[in-house]
């Protein structure tokens, strides 16, 4: 098993990136610079998380060149339209720091406002032909909000970015995206939304889980390593997030063991059915109070 994904398009990434969602400003640039001395060359982060310029800052100032990085942002669903959404092209690259980002995705559907879902992806498209992004895509897309864009659009989204830990596996998600021959990318691959404060009461931490407890303890490795060896060896793209120095360089270290069928099937096993994150199709993120400020 290799560091690497071959999208649809040919475009190669590191099946590990490294996650941003929730990191502070003033903690992300550091934890960047970590997250590269550590290995990680490939960045997800969002217009909507606010710190695409802190992870910009953390890539120059690692010297690392940067066409061996790979950045992934997002859209925000404010943003959406065509026009709007190449503008949010520009935003993003400047905040960025970049000519060309490499992977452009839809934050969310819009399934009450499907026509600007529908224009923000012909924007991708457009960004795609003209060579200002390598490879476009989608997050939070369900079977049926792919169909229909694939109805009304021409490129196959590189990659959907979906909710996806032990807990939550979206088997109907992963079989379309894999149909279409799209990538599924996992946020909150170790289960992060399964205790982050403020989603939810009544939740238990996949990091607690007593089946992966147990398969970490065989290997001598940790519960998130454990689950993220499990995405890779399922064939799937993780973004795990940490500002943790050790916790940065032990998601990464995950190259030296292998889990067997039968601890992969446990491991699926253990799917609840029961999202952490919104429902796609109960909220309207647009009503959500978040503009995406001009650079
Ligand atoms: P921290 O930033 O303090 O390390 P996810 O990416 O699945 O949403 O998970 C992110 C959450 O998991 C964050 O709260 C992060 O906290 C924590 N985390 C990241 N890596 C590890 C790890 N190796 N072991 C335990 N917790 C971790």
């Amino acid at each position: 098993m290799t560091n690497d994904l071959t999208l649809n398009n040919g475009l190669h990434i590191p099946s590990i990136g490294f996650g941003v969602f929730q990191s502070a400003p003033e903690e992300t640039a550091a934890a960047v610079e970590t997250a590269l001395a550590a290995g990680y060359r490939h960045i997800d982060t969002a217009a909507g998380y606010g710190n695409e310029r802190e992870v910009g800052d953390g890539i120059r100032r690692t010297g690392i060149d940067r066409n061996d990085i790979v950045i992934e942002t997002k859209v925000w669903v404010s943003d959406y339209g065509y026009d709007e959404t190449r503008h949010a092209f520009d935003k993003s690259a400047t905040k960025l720091g970049v000519e060309q980002i490499d992977l452009l995705i839809l934050h969310q559907p819009m399934p009450q406002h499907f026509d600007r879902t529908i224009q923000a992806y012909r924007a991708l498209e457009r960004l795609l032909a003209d060579g200002q992004v390598r490879a476009i895509g989608v997050s939070n897309f369900l079977p049926h909000h792919l169909a229909a864009l694939r109805e009304q659009t021409e490129v196959v989204p590189a990659i959907n970015q979906v909710e996806l830990h032990p807990y939550y596996t979206q088997p109907a998600v992963q079989r379309a995206n894999a149909d279409l021959g799209i990538l599924t990318q996992a946020w909150s691959p170790i289960g992060g939304i399964t205790f982050y404060p403020g989603w939810g009461e009544d939740r238990r931490s996949v990091l607690d889980d007593e089946t992966v407890g147990r398969i970490a303890a065989a290997h001598g490795k940790s519960p998130a390593q454990v689950m993220l060896r499990w995405h890779l060896q399922r064939g799937r793209s993780v973004i795990p997030k940490s500002t943790n120095a050790q916790r940065i360089a032990q998601n990464i270290d995950v190259f030296d063991f292998v889990l067997s069928p039968d601890e992969l099937i446990a491991i699926d096993a253990l799917d609840r059915g029961v999202r952490g994150g919104p429902d796609p199709d109960e909220v309207d993120p647009s009503t959500w109070d978040l503009t995406i400020p001009e650079p």
